[in-house]
């Protein structure tokens, strides 16, 4: 890590569970139940039933506001601050890195947070409330959508493409808290080890990369990550 010029830190749901933010799978509880992902979190359900899936967005929406950044954010806070080159690519899309202070974050799924006009592509600051689920574009008066990246939708290619840049240029590549299976991420660490870069895994559970990954840290990413902070830069490292 000291000697470290170039870190790309690859993060998924694992880093957001200490916060306490559901999972897609565990947030489906009581009502929603019913729904399975493709029900809820593709281009074709919101053509079926805009209605619901812009209140399971809401729901999640809400659910992400009352929560707050952990010690393994705040830990990725740091290293920005200390490492020549840093990239944070994330799969969340909760916002919680940028709610920990993270400056510059590649989202590769989206962020919930943020309102898009599903016609125009184009974010929606502010719309006019009006009864109407889901609410439309003030311009064109289309259905607003979460900024997400639903199943079978294309990730957004410039920051894919700076996120797969990091990987293959990096000399400290760590992948914290993401199953790696759901592509193209999951090939981003591939990225990292075919171009000469250590790898380092940081998960409490095994994974499709552990066999390949040069280290594996076993633990939750709001101690691992605070410890390496803390190896690395000095005890004086914490956030
Ligand atoms: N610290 C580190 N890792 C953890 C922790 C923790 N505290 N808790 C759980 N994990 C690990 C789990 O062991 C698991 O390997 O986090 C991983 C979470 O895996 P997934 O739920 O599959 O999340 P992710 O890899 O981000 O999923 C990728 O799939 O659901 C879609 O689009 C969604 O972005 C998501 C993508």
């Amino acid at each position: 890590m000291r000697q470290a010029r170039r870190l790309t830190v690859l993060t998924g749901a694992g880093v957001s569970a200490e916060s306490g933010v559901p999972t897609f799978r565990e947030a489906r509880t009581g009502l929603w139940a019913k729904y399975r992902p493709e029900d809820l979190a593709t281009p074709e359900a919101f053509q079926r039933n805009p209605k619901l899936v812009w209140e399971w967005y809401a729901l999640r929406r809400q659910r992400v506001s009352v929560v707050a950044p952990n010690a393994g954010h705040r830990a990725l806070v740091e290293f920005e601050g200390r490492v020549a080159v840093f990239t944070l690519i994330t799969q969340n899309v909760d916002g919680l890195h940028q709610r920990a202070g993270s400056r510059r974050v590649l989202e590769l799924h989206g962020n919930l947070t943020r309102t898009k006009c599903s016609r125009e592509d184009r974010l929606v600051e502010s719309w006019p409330e009006t009864a109407e689920i889901p609410p439309r574009c003030p311009r064109c008066g289309g259905w607003l959508r979460p900024d997400v990246v639903w199943f079978g939708e294309a990730l957004p290619g410039v920051t894919l493409a700076a996120a797969t840049q990091a990987s293959r240029a990096c000399d400290l590549f760590i992948s914290v808290g993401t199953s790696t299976v759901v592509q193209p991420a999951a090939s981003l660490p591939y990225e990292a080890l075919r171009h000469g870069a250590m790898v380092v895994e940081v998960n409490p559970n095994g994974t499709p990369l552990s066999g390949e990954a040069n280290y594996r840290l076993p633990g939750l990413s709001g101690e691992v990550l605070p410890a390496l902070l803390g190896a690395a830069f000095g005890p004086s490292a914490g956030p």
